[in-house]
């Protein structure tokens, strides 16, 4: 069966990681988050000390910092392991000072450059399922699948409140909160590729479901775009 492209985007906490990677698994296709990306080059800026409001400095760390993302090299719950020119930074990228800065640094143009290049190579092949904010509307636009995965705010914290304490670095709900407003307004605001419902997506209001209710939704909805692949083109609905 041919394969083919599926684009998550939406909020944080809205579950796409969690769900992108179980759909992926069960397809046997590549996962690929993106925003991996984004933390990474934040990450490496602050170590380094490049002041994150230096726009040339951030774009030229983008431009030459080699991200690499493999299987998980440990077990330990991560989804996959990130290195940075060669370190291994999988979890050093999700604590609050990435918070804090990720946002401001994904607004840059040059940035975002940088990175869609890399990930519209990585999506070329088809057989992935890629998530973040742009993916539907600028990284891949013409994937098969399109996703827009949304949860109210609350729901998004308590998520990530909740997986905060699972992992025993527990944090503060109200910071937690607003963690996510502040990135999801920046995000949605930027004048970059922001977040939006990309043009022919779908929108999961995934606030009530379960993981593998979500799941289950977007497994559906790849059957009816597939049906409506293999069948002759004129079954495909077009009405005379
Ligand atoms: O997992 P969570 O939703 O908290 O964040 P993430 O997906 O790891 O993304 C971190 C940040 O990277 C986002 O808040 C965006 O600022 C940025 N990002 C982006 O601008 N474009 C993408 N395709 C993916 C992430
Ligand atoms: O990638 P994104 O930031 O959109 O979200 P995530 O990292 O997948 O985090 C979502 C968290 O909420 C995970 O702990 C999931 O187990 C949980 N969750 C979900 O993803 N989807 C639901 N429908 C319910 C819970």
């Amino acid at each position: 069966m041919k394969k083919i492209t599926i684009a998550i985007d939406g909020p944080a906490a809205s579950g796409k990681s969690t769900v992108g990677g179980r759909l992926a698994d069960k397809l046997g296709y590549l996962y690929f988050d993106t925003g991996v990306m984004y933390r990474a080059v934040t990450w490496v800026a602050l170590v380094r000390g490049i002041p994150i409001e230096d726009e040339a400095a951030v774009t030229k760390l983008a431009e030459s910092l080699l991200i690499e993302v493999t299987r998980p090299t440990v077990q330990d719950g991560r989804q996959y392991t990130v290195y940075a020119d060669g370190e291994d930074i999988t979890w050093r990228i999700r604590e609050p000072g990435v918070n804090r800065y990720v946002s401001p640094v994904s607004a840059y143009r040059g940035v975002r450059q940088a990175l869609t290049r890399q990930q519209r190579r990585i999506g070329a092949a088809g057989g992935v399922v890629m998530v973040g904010r742009d993916i539907g509307s600028v990284v891949l636009p013409e994937a098969e699948v399109k996703i827009y995965l949304d949860a109210t705010l609350e729901e998004r914290a308590r998520r990530r409140y909740r997986e905060a304490q699972q992992r025993g670095t527990p944090r503060d709900y109200a910071e937690v909160l607003e963690d996510l407003k502040r990135r999801d307004h920046i995000d949605s605001t930027r004048e970059q590729a922001p977040l939006c419902v990309a043009e022919g997506a779908v929108v999961i209001d995934s606030t009530k479901m379960t993981v593998e209710e979500v799941v289950a939704r977007i497994r559906a909805l790849l059957k009816a775009a597939k049906e409506k692949d293999i069948l002759p083109p004129s079954h495909k609905g077009t009405k005379k």
